[in-house]
């Protein structure tokens, strides 16, 4: 697996992957975690991050070629995940059941929809990640307004490359 990553970050830039240290990260709180979301797939990058934790993986991307990529990639990495092409949006709105764990990264100026329509998947006591919170800190901006001030919410802003958002649903 660890060979395959390194691969992947040799094209970063091109796939618009979050950076290791932040696949790190995500790494470690997903293994607390049984089952995650995932709100922007491109070629799986994020993803193998997420799921080589032992959590079970649904990750959304509307991009055929890319999603095409990432299955090639999670099955490369052994990795059992399910995978949903379409608008992230309109999945989010038609999803049902209960994630431990949210991984948002498609869409910035669309942040906030993916909010309002993701708070029913997540169970109370679990996290909402979100990326690019400060490099793309406009199109954010309505998103982060929201979730710093939502009653069931708790939300902090991580100096992670590009700024991960981290909030806990306490209610
Ligand atoms: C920043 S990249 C995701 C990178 C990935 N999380 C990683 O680190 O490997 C954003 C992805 O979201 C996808 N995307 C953008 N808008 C979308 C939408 N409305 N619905 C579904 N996917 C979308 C793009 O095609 C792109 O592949």
């Amino acid at each position: 697996m660890h060979s395959i990553l390194n691969n992947l970050e040799l094209t970063q830039k091109e796939f618009w992957n979050v950076p290791r240290v932040t696949g790190m990260f995500l790494n470690l709180l997903a293994r607390g975690c049984g089952s995650i979301l995932e709100v922007g797939t491109s070629n799986g990058y994020s993803g193998i991050w997420l799921a080589s934790s032992g959590a079970r993986l649904t990750t959304i991307e509307f991009w055929d070629k890319r999603l095409d990529l990432a299955k090639e990639n999670f099955k490369k990495c052994n990795l059992d995940v399910k995978t949903i092409q379409g608008d992230a949006l309109e999945v989010l709105q038609g999803l049902d059941g209960t994630y431990d764990m949210i991984f948002v990264d498609a869409n910035k100026t669309q942040y906030l929809d993916y909010f309002l329509a993701a708070d029913k998947l997540l169970r109370k006591g679990g996290i909402l990640v979100c990326d690019n919170i400060l490099s793309h800190e406009e199109k954010c901006r309505p998103f982060v307004e929201v979730i710093n001030s939502h009653p069931n919410y708790r939300n902090v802003i991580l100096p992670l490359p590009g700024g991960l958002s981290m909030a806990v649903k306490i209610l």
